[in-house]
């Protein structure tokens, strides 16, 4: 597909079907992530892939995560109980999530710089996806970057949770796109 193409036609797909995704395609997702530029070449990313039964170890987590944000905010055992079943279910939604670690930089700038190389390698895993006729959704929210799940990941100070990439075979139609041309967010500075 062409890039350009491949860019401009790509779409948030949040509903896929449960056929799985062969290990071979997962791998050609994740090398062309790992072409992203990247400051000082410190290649900042870190994966975790949860396929079949291996979901069950992220479900585990989230649901234990909000048990914990249910609890905090005082919720009564019912809803308590109904959250952390939502939370586990979605870590079934996709046939593969993988999910994109940004390690902490020697400073604060690459840092900052590390987590931008890591969107960039975000969107490289979309359009790939895209390429490959995979749906893929970046998904994040409060459960995702709490505190339960980056002990979880066991990162460290600094190490930042970029995203969670649900992926599989599209089940659902293509979307009106809504973008503002970049005419109307641009200031040209000509000599
Ligand atoms: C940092 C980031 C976090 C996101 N988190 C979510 C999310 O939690 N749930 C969701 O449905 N979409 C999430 N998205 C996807 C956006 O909703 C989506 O990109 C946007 O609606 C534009 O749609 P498009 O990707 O089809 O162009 C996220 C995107 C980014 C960049």
């Amino acid at each position: 597909m062409e890039v350009t193409h491949a860019i401009e036609s790509r779409q948030s797909i949040g509903r896929v079907t449960q056929e799985p995704i062969s290990r071979e395609m997962i791998e050609r997702l994740l090398d062309s992530a790992v072409h992203a530029p990247n400051h000082r070449i410190t290649e900042p990313w870190r994966f975790h892939v949860f396929t079949g039964k291996g979901r069950g170890e992220f479900a585990k987590a989230r649901a234990e995560t909000a048990r914990l944000m249910a609890e905090a905010e005082g919720d009564e055992e019912d809803l308590i109980s109904g959250r952390v079943n939502r939370e586990r279910k979605k870590a079934f939604r996709s046939p593969v999530v993988i999910a994109v670690i940004s390690e902490a930089g020697r400073d604060e700038v690459e840092t900052l710089e590390n987590y931008a190389a890591c969107a960039a390698a975000v969107q490289n895993i979309q359009l790939t996806a895209h390429s490959l006729g995979l749906g893929c959704i970046w998904r994040t929210g409060p459960v995702a970057y709490h505190d339960h799940m980056r002990r979880f990941f066991d990162l460290k100070d600094g190490d930042q949770i970029v995203a969670y990439l649900c992926i599989g075979y599209p089940d659902m139609g293509e979307r009106q796109r809504r973008r503002t041309p970049a005419a109307e967010q641009t200031i040209w500075h000509e000599g």
